[in-house]
């Protein structure tokens, strides 16, 4: 009996980074993926991941900032390896680092957040695969660098994260709950769903330039938007 879903299983191999070609997914595409890569199991629903896209010049921004870091951490790397270092993210017209991002719950340990993070990570795989884009997963030394943590905003010791927080039509974005005081910008406007378990839904209306104040400890519900999409920066307070 013909079943698409397992001939795609069953046939998907991996696409060296080194040939993929332009171009990537368009936005439509790439928002499919990225609901996709979401919808995987999850246990207490903590949204133990999340994704951070180098498209365009932003892939020769990260290599400048690997072929930095690599100067920095390695002991004598050479010019080769610098310059390819650089060029590193230009392989793929898309790049997406998916962030494990574990956090503390009794009723779901570290490890099963680390295998949502990998079932995030293959979804997508799968997911891109279906829409005719080859795809890999690399890690390399550059997953593993505490100067590349640091660039990604990724360390402990930072005195402001920045996050851009898009919330798509009709999606639900990751829920967390906030650990420090954080200071919220609305970039866009629109009317957020919001949808708390276990209490009643209710809409709200952002405008541009709305500021909202989160106290630490604040647990940010599923939302969606209704009309939108809204876009807002996370500025977290140390
Ligand atoms: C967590 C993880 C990290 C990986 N990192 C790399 C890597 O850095 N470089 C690489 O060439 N392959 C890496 N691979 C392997 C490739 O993604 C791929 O699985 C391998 O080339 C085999 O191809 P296939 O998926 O078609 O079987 C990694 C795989 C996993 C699961």
């Amino acid at each position: 009996m013909p079943n698409p879903t397992l001939d795609l299983l069953l046939a998907r191999r991996s696409v060296s980074a080194n040939s993929l070609t332009e171009p990537g997914p368009s936005a439509a595409e790439l928002e499919l993926i990225l609901r996709a890569a979401s919808r995987v199991p999850d246990h207490k629903k903590l949204v133990p991941w999340r994704f951070i896209l180098f498209q365009g010049a932003a892939r020769a921004e990260l290599g400048k900032v690997l072929a930095q870091v690599c100067a920095a951490e390695e002991k004598d790397p050479g010019a080769f390896r610098l310059e390819n270092e650089a060029k590193r993210f230009l392989r793929a017209p898309l790049v997406i680092a998916v962030i494990s991002r574990v956090v503390k719950n009794p009723a779901a340990p570290e490890w099963e957040q680390i295998l949502s993070a990998g079932a995030a990570c293959q979804n997508l795989s799968v997911a891109a695969t279906a829409l005719g884009y080859g795809v890999q997963w690399i890690t390399e030394w550059c997953a593993y660098s505490d100067g590349v943590r640091r660039a990604l905003r990724l360390a402990e010791n930072e005195r402001v994260a920045v996050w851009d927080v898009t919330w798509i039509q009709g999606q639900q974005i990751p829920r967390r709950q906030q650990s420090r005081d954080a200071v919220v910008i609305f970039l866009k406007g629109g009317v957020i769903r919001q949808s708390p378990e276990g209490a009643a839904v209710s809409d709200t209306r952002r405008n541009v330039g709305d500021v909202l104040f989160v106290p630490a400890g604040t647990d940010l519900p599923s939302e969606e938007a209704t009309q939108g999409p809204p876009r807002a920066v996370f500025i977290e307070l140390k």
